[in-house]
């Protein structure tokens, strides 16, 4: 029998591989797995005690936001507080960006966005959700507070991302740039064991995920390579959390779309915390990350924290087909 590697272990044997390698990022990473931790433990007895539903409020960008995204929100902050090694947070359900108060005097030069619970529409209904993360290098002095210059960096300039799944079981996925491997949390033993080292995505895949009840509002090309999509028999998948569509791509092939629709000119996914990240790891899997104007999503310029973008991303054979898609049709005048 193999040995089982643990998060923690490949997380320090990998340090050596990290350009930014001071056993910090590696820190930060750490942290961020055991908040993972205690978001699943809450995640899993969503039915039980008080913590299903709405909280009746609505957070900045509108949605309804549910209690588990508040605790979520409130245990990254609370890690990444206490690691040391980040000076400051974006969250989808923070207004502004938080500034951590140094720990023992020591210098934190990382800073973290998060989409500490994605896909919250499932959880009354026992449904997959995730939590999505990316990580900078601040450049802002160490000696200061963090600044928004160090929020609206490009996403190609983040040293890590992952996500976490609480599926079936709990997966935590990541790339520091160096590929992206998958930890399975062992419920046994509490712990992230490595279960899929080195992932690559096909080339091609049977799927293809998009909100398709909102066919009619999306532009002609858009609907001509859905059209296309259907022509071929791809199987349609769409759970509406982005973390889950990803994951199944992630192993299975497939594109996922999130084009702009009439309610949301310019998508709806946010940028910074939601497609960034997720962009990185496609990317470090072979898959290819662009919006609909077919730009790379990590080279897009980045304004404010809750900017949205539209989102095209996946099995690199099918990207590009889609672009070919757009291409033609975008064209044609109608
Ligand atoms: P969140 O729960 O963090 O707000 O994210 C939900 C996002 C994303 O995960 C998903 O792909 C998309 O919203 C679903 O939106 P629709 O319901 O409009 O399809
Ligand atoms: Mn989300
Ligand atoms: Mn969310």
């Amino acid at each position: 029998m193999s040995k089982i590697v643990t998060l923690d272990e490949f997380i320090i044997k990998s340090q050596k591989e990290i350009t930014h390698a001071t056993g910090e990022l590696s820190r930060l990473l750490r942290d961020i797995g055991i908040a993972a931790k205690v978001i699943n433990v809450e995640v899993n007895k969503a039915g039980l005690g008080e913590i299903l539903g709405a909280a009746q409020k609505e957070n900045n960008t509108g949605d309804n936001v549910q209690k588990l995204d508040i605790f979520s929100n409130e245990k990254m902050i609370e890690f990444l507080a206490n690691s040391g090694e980040c000076c400051g947070i974006a969250s989808e359900e923070l207004d502004e960006f938080v500034t951590l108060p140094n720990v023992l005097d020591k210098d934190a030069n990382y800073i973290v966005v998060t989409d500490p619970l994605d896909g919250s529409s499932n959880i009354d209904v026992n449904v997959s959700v995730g939590t999505i993360f990316g990580i900078y290098k601040r450049v802002s002095s160490p000696k200061e507070d963090c600044t928004l210059a160090d929020f609206i960096q490009k996403g190609c300039e983040q040293v890590a991302a992952g996500y976490v799944l609480y599926g079936t079981s709990t997966i935590l996925v990541y790339t520091t740039g160096n590929g992206v491997n998958g930890f399975t949390l062992d419920p046994a033993i509490g712990e992230f064991c490595l279960s899929h080292p080195n992932i690559k995505m096909p080339e091609r895949g049977n799927y293809y995920s998009v909100n398709q009840g909102y066919y009619l509002k999306f532009d002609l090309e858009m609907r001509r390579y859905i059209d296309h999509c259907s022509d071929l028999n791809l199987r349609l998948r769409y759970i509406g959390s982005m973390v889950s569509d990803i994951h199944r791509i992630m192993f299975q092939g497939g594109i996922f779309l999130y084009p702009n629709t009439r309610k949301y000119p310019q998508g709806k996914l946010r940028l910074l915390y939601e497609a960034n990240p997720i962009s990185m790891i496609v990317e470090q899997a072979g898959g290819t990350a662009i919006n609909t104007k077919l730009e790379r999503i990590l080279d897009l310029d980045v304004h404010k924290i809750h900017q949205r973008t539209t989102v095209v991303m996946g099995s690199k054979a099918m990207v590009q087909e889609m672009k070919e898609f757009v291409q033609r049709y975008s064209a044609i005048e109608i």
